[in-house]
Order: C-alpha cells, then sequence, then structure tokens
C-alpha cells in the first residue's frame, strides 16, 4: 500500500489532496498544528493524522516517525504574510521557515525509507508568484520562499537517490482561505496536479515544475 504524508492536510488544497489520493487507494496522513481539530478532520476523511507544526522543528522527528513508512510526501502548508520584508522581517524568515527550510527537513527525514524502497514521490506546493520567469510577484518574504522552494525543487535531483523524485507545481488561483473568496478555482482542482505528480506522471520525471499538468518555466 502506498502512503502519503500531506503538511497542512486539515483544509484547502492540502485537505482536497487528501480526499483526491484516499479516493486513489492511498493511505493518507496528514499533518496538523492543532491536534484536537486535525484528529476530527482525519477522522472524518478517514486518514492517520500527525501532529506536526512547521514553525516548531522539535515536531518533525515524532511527526515522522508516528507517520510510519512515507512513499509520498506532499509540501503543501503555506503561509502568506504580504507585510514588507524591510518593515517586518520576521515575515521573511517565518516564511522561509513553513516553505523552505521545514519542507527540505522532511525531505531528509523521509529519505531513509524512500532510499530503502528505491521509490519515492516529493511534490513541493509551490506558486507562480515563486517563478522569475513571471515576475516574482509574491509579496512580503512569500515569492521569495517560494523561489527558494523552486530552487530546491531543481537542483535536488542531483543529489537524491535513484527512484526517488521531486517535482514543483502551482495550484493557480484557488478558493481557500489564502487564495480568498474571489479565487476561481476550487480546492479540488487545486490540488489535481499535484495528485497527477503523486501518481500518474511518467516514472523518473523530477526536477520540473508544473501547473494544470503542464511543465512550466521557473
Ligand atoms: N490558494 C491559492 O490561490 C494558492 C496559490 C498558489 C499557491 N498556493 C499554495 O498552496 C498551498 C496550500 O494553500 P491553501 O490555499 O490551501 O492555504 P490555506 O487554506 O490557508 O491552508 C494552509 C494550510 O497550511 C497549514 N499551515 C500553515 N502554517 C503551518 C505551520 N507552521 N505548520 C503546519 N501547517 C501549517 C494550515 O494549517 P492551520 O489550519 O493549522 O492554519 C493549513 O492547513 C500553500 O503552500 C500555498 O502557498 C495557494
Amino acid at each position: 500500500m502506498t502512503r502519503a504524508l500531506i503538511t497542512g492536510g486539515n483544509r484547502g488544497i492540502g485537505y482536497a489532496t487528501a480526499e483526491g489520493l484516499i479516493a486513489r487507494g492511498v493511505e493518507v496522513v496528514i499533518g496538523v498544528r492543532d491536534a484536537q481539530a486535525g484528529a476530527a478532520v482525519a477522522a472524518a476523511l478517514g486518514c492517520d493524522w500527525v501532529h506536526l507544526d512547521l514553525e516548531q522543528p522539535e515536531t518533525f522527528v515524532p511527526a515522522i516517525t508516528a507517520a510510519g513508512e512515507i512513499d509520498i510526501l506532499i509540501n503543501n502548508a503555506g503561509i502568506l504574510i504580504e507585510d514588507s520584508m524591510i518593515t517586518h522581517p520576521d515575515g521573511l524568515r517565518r516564511s522561509m521557515q513553513v516553505m523552505f527550510h521545514a519542507p527540505f527537513e522532511l525531505i531528509v527525514l523521509c529519505l531513509p525509507h524512500m532510499t530503502r524502497a528505491g521509490a519515492g514521490r516529493i511534490i513541493n506546493v509551490s506558486s507562480g508568484w515563486g517563478a522569475f520567469d513571471e515576475g516574482l510577484e509574491g509579496p512580503g518574504g512569500y515569492g521569495v520562499a517560494k523561489a527558494a522552494l523552486n530552487a530546491l525543487s531543481h537542483a535536488l535531483p542531483r543529489d537524491l537517490p535513484h527512484g526517488v523524485t521531486i517535482n514543483a507545481m502551482c495550484p493557480g488561483w484557488v478558493h481557500t482561505r489564502m487564495g480568498g473568496r474571489a479565487a476561481p478555482r476550487t480546492p479540488a482542482e487545486g490540488a489535481d496536479t499535484a495528485i497527477w505528480l503523486a501518481l500518474d506522471v511518467p516514472a523518473g520525471t523530477t526536477g520540473k515544475f508544473y501547473r494544470d499538468r503542464q511543465e512550466k518555466a521557473w
């Protein structure tokens, strides 16, 4: 049985990704900050949950240990802090922690099993706002952190073991707490490319950036 860990799986695009993977027969574990609320969401979804706060690195090892042998890691959790990096430098630090440092640490922690299995898929939920090709438009520290996540997704294949792949994707503008009510896409539409990368992309595809299942420029 294939097992997937989704950070921020309790709502938004992460929740829709969990639903989609469960419907395809994948065993899902959602990483949640609020254990009580997360347990209720997991029960409704029919999946497991672990306590995982990406701003609290001490939660990483216990979470990955409890999650079991993870074949698919979806680094989905994100924060959007729009304040100036100069007047609110902590916003950049927090953005980098949640959307760059923590995803990297989780990758490292998931690798022993993926290496033994000779297979593993890492999907980084990024954004066009972190793409130089689209003008790096993300406000505050958001675009910088997503650009760093993109750079990691592009560069890491050279250091990953055979059979383990990593790709980034942009979900588009999605109606979630982050995306807001005006966003045209549903969470399920936003999750589609992440699910496709997790299960359907041709084997060996790695180091690439996608939106709507199409490769896009960094
Ligand atoms: N929505 C869009 O239009 C859009 C566009 C491009 C990219 N994205 C990306 O898509 C991903 C999902 O976004 P979304 O729209 O679904 O956002 P969302 O509805 O705001 O959900 C964000 C998720 O991240 C979790 N999270 C935030 N900080 C965390 C932390 N320190 N530790 C663990 N979990 C944390 C939240 O958990 P809590 O419930 O505990 O807060 C929540 O589950 C993000 O990476 C975002 O940057 C979204």
